[in-house]
């Protein structure tokens, strides 16, 4: 069969790989795809309208078309394709709303008694500031929709509270993503990402994983789309796996079924494990990204029949699916000054060298072939991952990894997957 995945960064060249080791896979396309997917997949550009997409793919014969990012899936593009009898893998406009409007989550939290932080959502900025005054910092300050995962913002004193109020729904600084805020208490504790594939109605666990979403060692700086993931996340044990399957997981996907809107793809929890449980930061829509990178590598089974059935709401019928025992890092390789400003066009170089160390996948995030070279061409530009029998030599090859790719002013964390690394010492 002949496949079209949606997306340019790490994640898509990740399900790309996953996808092309499938024996029912004769082609796959990529739209608009990068230097390293191009390899792989035939990249085609991204048209403006998800009807012109479609048509593309009806004419193509495109038996599966997978939506990598948040963004495409919130506007739409499965609903399009549903219209014209296209299977797509990923929630429609209103499933995604779970992400794409976080009041909308908080709501469905409430009503199916799951598991968060204590918020109110407000359109009026004199409301909002009153309630911060009332209540005091520290408090999270969030934009209500889409924001390319810059929509948090962290209220640590009453100033800084107040600040993003006024960012988000005075200067609008995220657009209509900042029609309103949610503001939440601050919760104390560990993340972890819970990632699984549900047909709308049975659900499908993932390996355990966990990424590193700041741009510096030990967790400081700024608040990145992710430096790093490491599966299996030490923090998730078979406990905590199964309490977040029965008070988080199905309570979700049976809350969205219960008001005519059934979720269908990805379901990714993000987690705080405080001390009094796990509590849910937010829900994605999609794969993690750098989370794919570790999780799907770890996938000993194919991946096609799996999404196939989420579509079909068959995946009852896939309970025996089978992991790898081996551990996957990945270290992400950004250009320098991310998540600021920085420059793209460095060429890159040692890529085939990193590929050929045992057990190292490098994927492309932010890449494009110029000429004979492949150059950077975004934030986050490589995922350098690596399998191996255990946590430890898995980052310790991923590190080798790194070490032969040179760009200019390229920007890593050394320190990826310490806190695992703390929990398995103790
Ligand atoms: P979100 O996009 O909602 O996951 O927020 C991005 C990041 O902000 C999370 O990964 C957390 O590190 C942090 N965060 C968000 N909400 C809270 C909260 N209520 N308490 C503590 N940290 C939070
Ligand atoms: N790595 C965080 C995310 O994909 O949202």
């Amino acid at each position: 069969m002949k496949i079209l995945v949606v997306g340019q960064g790490g994640r898509e060249h990740t399900l790309v790989w996953k996808l092309a080791q499938s024996q029912r896979v004769e082609k796959i396309y990529c739209t608009p795809g990068n230097a390293g997917i191009a390899q792989i997949a035939e990249s085609i550009p991204m048209p403006d309208q998800f009807t012109d997409l479609a048509d593309w793919a009806a004419s193509e014969n495109i038996a599966l078309t997978v939506v990598g990012p948040e963004a495409p899936l919130a506007e739409g593009i499965v609903d399009v394709f549903r219209e014209r009898g296209l299977k797509a893998f990923g929630p429609d406009k209103r499933a995604a709303r779970l992400e794409a409007s976080k009041d909308f989550a908080k709501q469905l939290m409430l009503k199916n008694g799951i598991p968060t932080a204590e918020h109110q959502t407000f359109t009026d900025a004199e409301a909002a500031m009153a309630y911060i005054e009332d209540r005091n910092a520290p408090v999270f300050v969030k934009a209500n929709g889409l924001a390319a995962g810059k929509g948090v913002i962290p209220g640590r004193t009453f100033k800084e509270a107040l600040e993003a109020v006024t960012t988000i729904l005075v200067n609008r600084t995220f657009g209509d993503a900042g029609d309103s805020v949610v503001i939440e208490e601050e919760l104390i504790g560990e993340e972890a990402s819970f990632t699984v594939l549900t047909d709308g109605t049975h659900c499908l666990p993932f390996v355990s994983s966990q990424d590193h979403k700041m741009s510096h060692d030990g967790d400081t700086g700024k608040n990145t789309g992710g430096m790093g993931a490491y599966s299996p996340a030490p923090v998730i044990t078979p406990e905590l796996h199964n309490y977040v399957m029965k008070r988080v997981v199905y309570p979700t996907v049976n809350g969205m079924a219960a008001i005519g809107s059934p979720f269908k793809g990805v379901l990714y929890v993000g987690l705080m494990i405080t001390d009094t449980g796990p509590k849910v930061l937010e829900f994605n829509c999609r794969f993690g990204d750098p989370e794919a990178q570790v999780l799907l590598p770890r996938l000993k089974s194919d991946l096609v029949p799996l999404l196939m059935a989420c579509i079909d709401g068959t995946l009852a019928q896939y309970a025996d699916v089978e992991w790898h025992d081996e551990a996957a890092a990945c270290v992400v390789m950004a250009s320098g000054g991310y998540p600021d400003p920085y420059e793209t066009g460095e060429v890159i170089t040692g890529l085939e060298d990193a590929d050929a160390i045992e057990g190292v996948t490098v994927f492309h995030a932010g890449t494009k072939q110029d000429g004979a070279n492949i150059v950077t061409a975004g934030g986050r530009v490589l995922g350098v991952t690596a399998i191996a029998g255990g946590l430890h030599a898995a980052i310790q090859r991923a590190y080798q990894g790194v070490s032969t790719i040179h760009f200019d002013k390229a920007h890593a964390r050394n320190d990826i997957g310490y806190r695992a690394l703390e929990k398995l010492q103790k």
